[in-house]
């Protein structure tokens, strides 16, 4: 089996090439003086099983993995799995209004053109892996997140909205602590309000798990709100750190103790890292 690591996952495909033991394809890529991407496959994959792994996001990255997949199929690849640390686009999920295009499900028939087999990590919804016309797994993120903060003594974790109890639920277990929910209520595309719901926070060390963190702004009001009612630490995390726009410094003005994220999108608030659960997959459904 061979690993071939997009621009946008690179060191996820070397941690799973590592702990796989599987040679890395090298790939020469370069921007022709138009900006339009150039992809070549320098080893040879012929009749091999090959992982693809690329984040969907920026849109410049599904261009990338599009063309990659390509070459793979032109190189000969017996078989390809295409793994997706952050599927972007998920959350457009359906028709919100009409005359919108369901985005997760145009990307996911676009990737299923050139692969086998598709992984992704907590999809925004599970049922966008039924919008790939091939078999398609997930895992999550949350256990490895939940080991990252058994070390802070948390005394609760929460999830940001009762959809994700689950998670928090999960994380609890890990980190050995009480797990509840925030009550989010939209207001607008942009607004959203969150409530407490009379839970006891007072002088307690508190940790909000989310898949995403966009612009900031759900996990923004959720610690001010845990701030107004006393509580003593507040660590924030999520699987896909975007950390849109001024994300981090909302965050920070709010309270926030810490900022942790995978490195399903690398940044600087990449602590966990992702290749063990997606391991477990390849293991489990693939391999
Ligand atoms: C929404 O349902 C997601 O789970 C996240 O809560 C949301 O995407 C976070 O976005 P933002 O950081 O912009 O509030």
């Amino acid at each position: 089996m061979y690993i071939l690591g997009g621009s946008a996952s690179e060191k996820v495909a070397n941690d799973l090439s590592h702990i796989l033991k599987s040679s890395l394809v090298r790939i020469e890529s370069k921007h022709f003086p138009d900006d339009e991407l150039y992809v070549r496959i320098l080893d040879d994959i012929s009749n091999e099983h090959t992982v693809i792994v690329q984040s969907t996001y920026p849109d410049s990255n599904i261009v990338e993995l599009f063309l990659l997949q390509d070459a793979a199929k032109e190189a000969g690849a017996k078989e390809i799995t295409v793994v997706i640390p952050y599927f972007g686009y998920a959350r457009q999920d359906t028709k919100f209004k009409d005359g919108e295009a369901i985005s997760a499900k145009a990307i996911a028939h676009l990737i299923s053109l050139n692969a086998d087999k598709v992984v992704t990590v907590d999809p925004h919804k599970e049922h966008i892996l039924n919008f790939f016309n091939i078999p398609a797994f997930s895992c999550s993120a949350v256990p490895e997140i939940a080991k990252y903060l058994k070390k802070k003594n948390i005394d609760l974790v929460l999830a940001p909205d009762k959809g994700a109890l689950n998670g928090a639920k999960t994380a609890s277990k890990i980190m050995n602590c009480d797990f509840d929910y925030l009550e989010k209520t939209r207001i607008d595309g942009r607004t959203i309000q969150i409530k407490t719901k009379n839970l006891e926070v007072r002088n307690k060390n508190v940790a909000i798990i989310d898949d995403i963190i966009s612009t900031g702004g759900t996990m923004a009001k959720s610690i001010t709100e845990l701030r107004k009612f006393g509580a003593k630490k507040v660590y924030v995390a999520c699987t896909h750190g975007l950390f849109a726009g001024e994300a981090v410094k909302k965050l920070t003005s709010a309270g926030c103790d810490e900022i942790i994220s995978t490195d399903t999108i690398d940044s600087s608030f990449s602590k966990v890292k992702i290749a063990p659960c997606i391991l477990q997959v390849l293991k489990s459904k693939i391999i």
